[in-house]
C-alpha cells in the first residue's frame, strides 16, 4: 500500500525547536525511520512537510488520484485553526490518523481543540518522535 505522511508548519525546525516539548530528534531522522519501517512491511511512504496551508491542501487533493491508501497527519498549528485542511481530508475521503509529538491535552487550553480528531480514524499524541512510529504501526494494522 501507499502511505502519505503530512507535516504542518514549523515541524522543519524539529531538533532545535523547543526541545523540552518536542525532543531533539529531527524531522529527517523521523522520515528515515518511517520510510525504513514501511519498506520492511512492504509498503511505500510519501512525505511532505510544509509551512503553507495551501500546499498541504493541494497535496491532500493529489492523494485522491495518486494511489494513496492512508494518510498520517501531524497538522502542527493547523490542528487548531484549519477548517480548509479538514475539509480537504473529508473531501477526498481517505482514512487518516492524526498525530502529535506532544500531549496537546496537557498544554495550553487552545491546543486541546482539534479540527481533525472527530473525522480521524484515531489520534496519537504525547510520545515524541515515537508518535510517528506508533501511528505507522496503527496504520499498517488498519490496512491489513
Ligand atoms: C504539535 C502540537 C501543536 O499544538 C503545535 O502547534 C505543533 C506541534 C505536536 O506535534 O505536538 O506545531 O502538532
Amino acid at each position: 500500500a501507499k502511505l502519505l505522511v503530512l507535516n504542518g508548519p514549523n515541524l522543519n525546525l524539529l531538533g532545535t525547536r523547543e526541545p523540552g516539548v518536542y525532543g531533539t530528534t529531527t524531522l529527517e531522522d523521523i522520515r528515515l525511520r518511517l520510510t525504513q519501517r514501511a519498506a520492511e512491511a512492504g509498503h511505500r511512504l510519501d512525505w511532505l512537510q510544509s509551512n503553507a496551508e495551501h500546499e498541504l491542501v493541494e497535496r491532500v487533493h493529489a492523494a485522491r488520484t495518486d494511489g494513496t491508501d492512508f494518510i498520517l497527519l501531524n497538522p502542527a498549528a493547523f490542528t487548531h485553526t484549519s477548517v480548509a485542511l479538514r475539509d480537504a481530508l473529508t473531501g477526498v475521503a481517505l482514512p487518516f490518523i492524526e498525530l502529535h509529538l506532544s500531549n496537546v491535552h496537557a498544554r495550553e487550553p487552545f491546543r486541546a481543540h482539534s479540527y481533525f480528531s472527530d473525522v480521524a480514524r484515531g489520534v496519537i499524541a504525547g510520545f515524541g518522535a515515537d508518535s510517528y512510529e506508533l501511528a505507522l504501526e496503527a496504520a499498517l494494522r488498519q490496512l491489513d
